[in-house]
């Protein structure tokens, strides 16, 4: 058996061993995945130890990606565009390999699962923390007409611009805004990628922003209830809106497939998920 993980602080919630023993069973796979719950102070050590303890890879989750980046041999350039980790390949010739499959599990989910048109559209993005950073690359990829990053700290949102307008800006008008700037400009696509939702709360946006074709997609998921961001694109009468489940799942199958070179099926991991 091949053993696989994913680590994070705290780990008691996750998701992930679930959906990899689900995706495992489907491709017959012969591995194990499990949590485990790693000492902030001690990360590398104990990576080590996993390694040293035959482990072939791991997901890497809060508060881990940044130091999971510094620890990797070598990059993959999506991982190195994200600033942050969360798939780790422990190689054979004891070399790790560091990539970064959350964009593309949220462009994924979006255009594959949702039928999401990204290219030519006009998006706003809630955030300019490492979740946004981490995805912001596969999603000018597609090359949107204009992508608005908006933030309490516009610092953070300038520092984004700046750093992804040189590779990007041929295809996509990247700008930062503050939340009281943003007038009443309507979007196609609005991603929230803040973490306002731990506490149920909504970033300040303008209602105006929303039209009635636009699709509100919240990176984050809640799978007892609408997650605060759903709830307030349902409420204001969104065309669509989706929470990031379908998110977690591409991501996770991103990260089988580069462990173990088989695509899961995840519609099928989707809807067991949303049934239990
Ligand atoms: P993550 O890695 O999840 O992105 P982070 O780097 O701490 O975590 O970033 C959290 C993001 O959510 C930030 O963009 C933060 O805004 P600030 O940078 O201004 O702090 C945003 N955020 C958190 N709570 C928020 C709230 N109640 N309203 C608006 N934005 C919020």
């Amino acid at each position: 058996m091949d053993r696989y993980a994913v680590v994070g602080h705290p780990i008691n919630h996750s998701l992930s061993p679930t959906i990899h023993r689900l995706f495992a069973d489907e491709t017959r796979q012969p591995m194990e995945y499990q949590a485990l719950d790693l000492d902030p102070d001690l990360f590398e050590h104990q990576v080590a130890e996993l390694i040293e303890a035959g482990f072939k890879g791991i997901n890497v989750t809060v508060p881990f990606k940044e130091k999971a980046w510094a620890i990797a041999d070598k990059l993959s350039p999506r991982a190195k565009d994200a600033g942050a980790v969360n798939t780790l390949i422990f190689q054979d010739d004891g070399a790790i390999a560091g990539d970064n499959t959350d964009g593309i599990g949220l462009t994924r989910d979006m255009i594959t699962n949702h039928h999401i048109l990204i290219k030519h559209r006009k998006i706003l993005v809630l955030g300019a923390g490492g979740a946004v950073r981490g995805v912001l690359g596969p999603l000018l990829s597609q090359k949107p007409d204009l992508v608005t990053i908006t933030n309490r700290t516009i610092e953070k949102a300038d520092e984004l611009i700046e750093q992804f307008s040189p590779k990007y800006k041929d295809n996509t008008e990247l700008q930062s805004c503050s939340y009281e700037n943003l007038g009443s400009e309507k979007f196609d696509l609005i991603i929230n990628g803040t973490s306002a939702g731990l506490n149920n709360s909504v970033p300040p946006i303008p209602d105006e922003l929303l039209g009635i074709n636009s699709i509100c997609y919240d990176m984050m998921y809640n799978i007892d209830e609408l997650t605060a961001f759903v709830q307030w694109a349902l409420d204001r009468g969104a065309l669509r809106q989706f929470d990031g489940l379908g998110m977690l799942v591409e991501q996770a199958a991103e990260a089988f497939f580069i462990w173990r070179g088989i695509r899961p099926n995840t519609a099928q991991v989707l809807s067991s998920l949303r049934q239990n």
